[in-house]
């Protein structure tokens, strides 16, 4: 049920494609809470996923928009703008792919032209949609913008490959331009580093339901779901963290901050999972 946290704020999802992403999540949260809203997806995920039903039941539209072109960002936000009837309050940025894990590429043999794709996809389409709304003056004051980051960024997880580089960057970027955007019209922008959630893009990551149930084990909340994420989001959304930019928000039960739980240990006595060949997914 809502609070209306966010009654009449205008925002922009990206990266809904089924009911399993964290996009999905939050769009349904923000709708709840009393925002209206656009989505956007690649052309694509709109042919492949399931994002047209998502706006159904919104009761809004999707626009097609590849987030590493500027001309699809420029149309999303004018015609977001015209759909929702003035400037933008909220966007959430939620996109990660890398053509070199679903290759299958080792970390030591990265193919560079996926390289440049996986952050370009990944990291720089945040700089694309930040620089875009900020030239067309398409955020209001206050408004709040949050990416989703993973804490790969800080610490190195086995399989998690060039994503490690794309979210580092990711996170240098919200910083950066939270700075100037901050500065000059009180925009906010931070990242939210969530929990392994099971969804299309984190299946891909190699053995990934390891990482989830030892995720799970190091972190004395338990993993964060999707629809917790969501709800952290909508926080982040609203006029109640006013002050909080340039932040990596980390959503994820404690793990971060955790060395060795007991609950970790226990289940490593029993040898789960020890004869992986680590050097090749790394
Ligand atoms: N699932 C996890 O374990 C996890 C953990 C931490 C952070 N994240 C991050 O959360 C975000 C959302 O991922 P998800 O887990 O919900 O998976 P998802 O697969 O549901 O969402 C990824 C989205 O990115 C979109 N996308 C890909 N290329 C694009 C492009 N060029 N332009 C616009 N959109 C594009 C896809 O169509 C898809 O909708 C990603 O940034 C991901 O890295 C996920």
């Amino acid at each position: 049920m809502g609070n209306n946290l966010l009654q009449g704020k205008k925002g922009i999802i990206f990266g809904a494609l089924n009911p399993d992403s964290i996009a999905w999540k939050v769009a349904e949260r923000a709708h709840e809470e009393g925002a209206t809203l656009t989505l956007t997806n690649t052309p694509v995920a709109l042919r492949m996923g399931e994002t047209k039903s998502l706006a159904d039941k919104l009761n809004t539209i999707v626009i097609g928009a590849d987030a590493t072109k500027v001309e699809d960002l420029n149309n999303l936000f004018i015609e977001s703008m015209e759909v929702l009837g003035g400037k933008i309050d909220f966007v959430l940025h939620s996109i990660g792919m890398s053509p070199n894990v679903r290759k299958e590429r080792h970390y030591s043999d990265l193919d560079y032209n996926y390289l440049d794709k996986t952050l370009d996809v990944s990291a720089v389409s945040f700089h694309k949609v930040l620089q875009t709304a900020k030239k067309l003056d398409a955020i209001n004051e206050w408004g709040s913008v949050v990416a989703l980051s993973y804490v790969a960024a800080q610490r190195t997880f086995f399989g998690y490959n060039d994503m490690a580089d794309a979210k580092s960057l990711l996170e240098s970027i919200a910083r950066s331009f939270g700075y100037i955007y901050g500065r000059e019209r009180h925009v906010r922008i931070n990242t939210i580093s969530q929990s392994p959630t099971l969804t299309t893009a984190g299946s891909g990551v190699k053995g990934f339901d390891r990482l989830l149930d030892f995720s799970e084990r190091m972190s004395p909340l338990g993993n964060a779901s999707a629809e917790e994420c969501a709800d952290y989001t909508i926080t982040l959304f609203s006029d109640l963290t006013k002050k909080v930019t340039m932040q990596n928000l980390f959503h994820d039960g404690g793990f971060s901050n955790m060395g060795m739980s007991l609950r970790a240990l226990q289940q490593y006595e029993k040898g789960l999972g020890l004869d992986e060949d680590e050097h090749k997914f790394d």
